[in-house]
């Protein structure tokens, strides 16, 4: 019993941001920020919002899947820079799209947010409440980042992913999912202040803080663990896994988790290079590249996983 992909799609801001285009406003160059990340480009919104772009994703996994947003019984949107606190991005896009008969809602699990999205989506399945589900990652990370960091400002980016994934009750579907909100501090940005006429606060917006050394160690420990746990629940091996779709905040981070798995890195695509570290939109967007140039194809064994602040992770396991 699970889901099976029927469609996906993905939009990023017209804006291309090179290396050495941040280079010009801080002291970083091409060489560091490729050798220690993999990452060379992004795309950086100049007034589209993440529901412009959760809206043009949406619309093409609707054209890939042949559907309409009709029979959508169920939207999830992973994020966590939505256009507003409230309402849920997710409701905005059912408005958006004319997605009349669905329930919407987002959820934060950070980086993680599309594969907790796939898992709940998987829940409403079992429990027959949903037989058809749009599901996105979208991020405007943009607008948290400090710009004059070097240390964060070079490795993010914006986006959106989305997928539409249809109940299939003959489907072997695994997931090994985790958090450990005692690593919280590892990276965050603060909601605005507490300012009301029994508090004065003063404090300007937070923006995104990273402890990229302690994000490394959960990283590469934590996601094999995941992987395995996910595998052995399914009965794969990694040997006979087809392609493995991991988050991609840094090449690094890849190279050490194919390391552990003992699996070569043709095994792992790469987004990194041109889109930066979209967060949620991490993994559907590297879902959609991949199905679109023919790597990932039908019947191939699938491992997708998703990792972030929280601490969240979480694998999945599936038949493509
Ligand atoms: N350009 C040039 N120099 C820089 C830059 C930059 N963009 N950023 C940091 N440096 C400098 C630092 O100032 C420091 O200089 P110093 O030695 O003179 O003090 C030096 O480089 C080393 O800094 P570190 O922070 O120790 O660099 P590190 O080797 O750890 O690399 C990185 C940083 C790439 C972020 C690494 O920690 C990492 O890969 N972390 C994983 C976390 C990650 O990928 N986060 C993404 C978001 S989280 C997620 O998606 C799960």
């Amino acid at each position: 019993m699970g889901f099976r992909i029927m469609g996906t799609g993905r939009a990023v801001p017209a804006n291309a941001v090179s290396n050495d285009d941040i280079a010009k406003f801080v002291d970083t160059s091409d060489e560091w920020i490729s050798q220690r990340t993999g990452i060379k480009n992004r795309y950086i919104s100049t007034g589209e919002t993440l529901n412009d772009l959760a809206k043009e994703a949406s619309e093409k996994a609707m054209e890939m899947a042949h559907v309409t947003a009709d029979s959508i019984d169920l939207i999830i949107v992973g994020t966590l820079s939505p256009d507003r606190i409230y309402p849920s991005a997710a409701c905005e896009l059912q408005a958006n799209i004319g997605a009349v008969n669905a329930i919407a809602f987002d959820i934060n699990a950070a980086c993680s947010g599309f594969l907790f999205a796939l898992q709940i989506a998987n829940g409403y399945f079992a429990t027959g409440g949903a037989k058809r589900a749009l599901l996105v990652g979208a991020e405007i990370l943009s607008k948290m980042t400090d710009w004059t960091d070097r240390g964060t400002c070079v490795l993010f980016g914006d986006g959106a992913g989305a997928c539409i994934v249809d109940y299939d009750k003959d489907a072997v579907v695994t997931f090994s999912s985790g958090s450990d909100g005692t690593k919280g501090d590892a990276l965050y940005c603060n909601n605005r202040p507490i300012n009301n006429p029994f508090l004065k606060n003063e404090s300007s917006l937070d923006h995104t803080h990273m402890d990229g050394q302690e994000v490394f160690k959960f990283a590469v420990k934590t996601v094999p663990r995941a992987i395995e746990d996910a595998m052995e629940k399914a009965g794969v091996t990694a040997q006979d896994v087809d392609v493995f779709l991991l988050h991609q905040a840094n090449l690094r981070i890849i190279e050490a988790v194919a390391k552990r798995l003992k699996r070569p890195m043709e095994k792992f695509p790469l987004i990194m290079s041109e889109f930066g570290n979209m967060s949620a939109a991490c993994v559907p967007i590297l879902l959609d590249t991949q199905i679109r140039n023919g790597t990932v194809q039908r019947g191939m064994q699938t491992v997708m996983a998703g990792f972030g602040a929280g601490l969240t992770w979480c694998a999945a396991v599936f038949v493509y």
